[in-house]
């Protein structure tokens, strides 16, 4: 008969094998440091081509746990890892023990038990993060949080436009559209501005952050999209993001008319600097925030930031698991 091992008390064992646990929840927890070496390494990802990959993340388990919709974020991040010699594993929010009122915190514990070390977790609440991060024993990424944040879709926004442009600091960079509902706006108008480029918004007014707020990330509004293109380097044009309004919002109208009235249709890039490109991070609503053949227009990077976005996210993995070079 073998005797069995005395349990290690399991704060003492918490203390021995705890990592170093790190979180990405909006670009403001990278330092300006962090934020250059992990440019500089998704441009290493990108050179190496389709070829085997050092497996810089084996060891690491991956839960990505979304509880809206997503094609870019989730898949990214589940073939970004697993390039790198992570383990995934996708959870199924709506078949897990959260529709049995489990709270997040324990599933988060629950999957921590499991060997899970990062969770890539996409939530429509602005505040989902509160209290989490100092509790949990895993590394959380922000994969979009309610209006909040989307930090690896800015580090990637910002990893395309270098691409294209060579440098931020003095570049004028357009956001247009659904801006106050738009956490992409928000993580992209606080990266790009500490970058050095000028950011201007533009979309009608009531989609538009207040002027103060504005101020506060550093950017200014312009009273069309008309105006604002004037110089522009770049433009990121940003769905309606209906499912965020009220539903009684005065708000709605119809395709047509937004396209007509505050979309970038042919004519409004057509009178742009003939060098400004196209960006939008998805999913797009064609002939709504934009005209449906812009899309493929030469000068449109929407299909690169997709594929930055499998680089950015290995780099910002490496970077949370602690083996960013
Ligand atoms: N840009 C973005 O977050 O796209 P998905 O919703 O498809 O992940």
């Amino acid at each position: 008969m073998t005797m069995l091992q005395p349990v290690e008390p399991r704060e003492v064992a918490a203390t021995r094998l705890a990592p170093l646990r790190r979180h990405l929840l909006d670009v403001d927890d990278l330092e300006d440091a962090d934020v250059l070496r992990l440019l500089r390494r998704a441009a290493e990802w990108k050179g190496q081509g389709a070829g085997a990959l050092p497996p810089t993340l084996r060891g690491q388990v991956v839960a990505t746990v979304f509880f809206e919709p997503s094609t870019r974020t989730r898949l990214s991040f589940e073939l970004a890892a697993q390039r790198l010699g992570a383990l995934t594993m996708p959870f199924d929010v709506g078949r897990s023990s959260l529709e049995k009122l489990e709270t997040l915190y324990d599933t988060l514990q629950t999957l921590a038990a499991m060997g899970v070390t990062m969770a890539v977790v996409r939530h429509r609440d602005n505040d989902v993060f509160a209290g989490l991060s100092q509790r949990t024993e895993l590394s959380l990424i922000n994969a979009g949080n309610g209006t909040e944040a989307h930090p690896t879709q800015a580090l990637l926004d910002a990893f395309t436009l270098l691409g294209r442009l060579g440098r931020l600091d003095g570049r004028t960079i357009v956001i247009t559209g659904d801006i106050v509902h738009s956490r992409v706006a928000r993580s992209n108008l606080k990266l790009l501005g500490r970058l050095g480029a000028r950011v201007i918004v533009c979309g009608p007014r009531e989609l538009l952050p207040s002027d103060a707020a504005l101020r506060l990330l550093g950017a200014t509004s312009a009273p069309s999209l008309e105006d604002a293109l004037v110089d522009a380097d770049a433009v990121m044009c940003l769905r309606i993001q209906r499912e965020r309004h009220a539903e009684t919002s005065s708000r709605e109208s119809s395709a047509q008319s937004y396209l007509s009235m505050y979309g970038l249709t042919l004519e409004r890039f057509a009178r742009a600097r003939p060098d400004c490109v196209l960006l939008h991070p998805g999913p797009v609503n064609r002939d709504v925030e934009l005209a449906a053949s812009l899309v493929e227009h030469p000068r449109s990077l929407i299909l690169e930031q997709v594929r930055n976005g499998l680089y950015m996210r290995m780099a910002v993995m490496e970077w949370l698991a602690g083996v960013l070079p």
